[in-house]
């Protein structure tokens, strides 16, 4: 029996993925990149970023004809805009065989099981508090993982859906997160991310609690690790400490993802970020004081629900202040159920549209500006695998996490290596192996 899953969002996601696919294949499937030869699809759904509905329903609409060519092909929808809108991908869709939420993945073997058994769809979606294992996961790789320190968010940002879909937050206790680290370090693992939604939070649920700077102090004390990423920070729970452990630690990388969302102090309210850009400036500072040569890297919404020009300028001002390397930018898109959702909002997309594509002009100049300070200059990559623009080239990643395009070897996947960066482009540089370190 094979199985085709295609993941869509975050690293979250791209985790659960993980879990579906070490689930089904103990379950007797073996993994396909050919949908036609599959008896098994699943997409992993994102509700998060723009028209996703829209997306979606445009996927499973393509499945059709599959289905119609073989009636015993299961179609599984998953993850965040299946928790979302749940019996109605049925409805609209009526051979879609299983919706499953977020909070259901330990049961998908036994629903898969049992539709094959009925002739009715299942929807499962209910958080019936299933302990699930998040550690038990298929990996495409061994010397790069991303592993959950906490699940869900208790942030309520106005415009977010996560809390919805996700629920509360959760922390993994911090003794079995270093030991799940050391057994993949044993089995050859080089860097691992931490995931979360809002990591410096993390701990706030356990009865013996450490604060992530804590745990991050923890990972970092393990023997062999390479490399400790962590995404994603929320300014307001931004630890001084935190900063001190970065800076001290040389296995810890020197990127920070740190989302602005907006630079107007009205519009961060609304949002209920509860900081200021005051506030923001100041762990910015106090990064650049610290951290030599510290990546930050951003998230941006625009045009979020009575937000005018002269706050989106207050954004702009803080892009052009702070220089990020790069910026993820988002135009505001209401998800039913949020309190944005609600507020009035009386900016045209069109007006939207052009205040999105003035920032993003800006901000590619900028992050193309700190690309190219890095030309001449030697770094430390690990090799990812061939670079997705073209499979011959191969791609690696800086410790800062810019993506570097160069020659070489596929037996250099999985190891890090001294390259040069020769060129530098928008999302990222090119370089050149440098063999025997000359
Ligand atoms: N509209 C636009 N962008 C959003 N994001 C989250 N929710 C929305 C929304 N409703 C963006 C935020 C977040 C990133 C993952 O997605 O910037 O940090
Ligand atoms: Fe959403 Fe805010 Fe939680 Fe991030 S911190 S997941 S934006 S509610």
């Amino acid at each position: 029996m094979k199985v085709y899953i295609e993941t869509f969002g975050c690293q979250m996601n791209e985790n659960d993925s993980e879990r579906i696919l070490y689930l089904l294949e103990n379950a007797g499937y073996e993994r396909t990149n050919d949908i036609a030869a599959s008896d098994l699809i699943i997409l992993n759904t994102c509700t998060v970023r723009e028209r996703a509905k829209n997306r979606l329903y445009g996927h499973i609409g393509n499945l059709k004809k599959l289905k119609n060519k073989n009636r015993d092909i299961l179609i599984c929808i998953g993850g965040c805009t299946a928790q979302d809108l749940k019996e109605k991908i049925i409805e609209v869709f009526p051979y879609v065989d299983i919706v499953f939420g977020t909070h259901n993945i330990p049961e998908l073997p036994e629903l898969i099981g049992r539709r094959r058994l009925t002739n009715k769809s299942i929807c499962s979606v209910e958080n019936n508090g299933f302990d699930h294992d998040l550690f038990k996961v298929r990996r495409k790789q061994s010397f790069k993982a991303f592993l959950p320190i906490t699940i869900g968010c208790d942030n309520y940002c106005s415009y977010c859906i996560v809390p919805l879909v996700r629920g509360n937050e959760r922390s993994i206790e911090a003794e079995k997160i270093i030991r799940n680290i050391e057994e993949l370090v044993s089995g050859g693992l080089i860097e691992v991310t931490l995931l979360g939604q809002n990591v410096n939070s993390y701990g706030k649920n356990l009865k013996k609690t450490y604060t992530f700077s804590e745990l991050l102090e923890k990972v970092s004390n393990i023997k062999g690790l390479k490399r400790i990423r962590f995404i994603t920070s929320h300014p307001r729970d931004f630890s001084k400490s935190l900063i001190d452990i970065i800076k001290n630690r040389d296995n810890i990388v020197k990127h920070i993802h740190l989302p602005l969302q907006a630079g107007s102090n009205k519009i961060l309210k609304e949002m209920n970020r509860n900081y200021t850009r005051e506030d923001y400036f100041n762990i910015i500072e106090n990064i650049k004081k610290k951290i030599l040569d510290c990546a930050i890297t951003t998230d941006i919404i625009v045009g979020f629900p009575g937000e005018e020009r002269e706050d989106f300028l207050q954004t702009i001002d803080m892009v052009k202040k702070i220089r990020f390397n790069r910026a993820f930018t988002f135009i505001y898109s209401p998800r039913t159920g949020t309190k944005a959702a609600k507020m009035e909002d009386h900016i045209t997309l069109d007006e939207k549209k052009k205040w999105f594509r003035e920032l993003l002009e800006i901000q590619n100049i900028i992050s193309s500006e700190e690309n190219k300070k890095l030309v001449g200059k030697k770094f430390e990559v690990l090799v990812e695998g061939n670079s997705a623009k073209d499979g011959i080239l191969l791609k690696g990643r800086m410790e800062n996490n810019t993506i570097v395009n160069f020659e070489g070897d596929s037996s250099l996947i999985g190891k890090i290596i001294p390259v040069i960066i020769t060129g530098a482009k928008t999302f990222y540089v090119m370089g050149e192996l440098i063999r025997n370190n000359s």
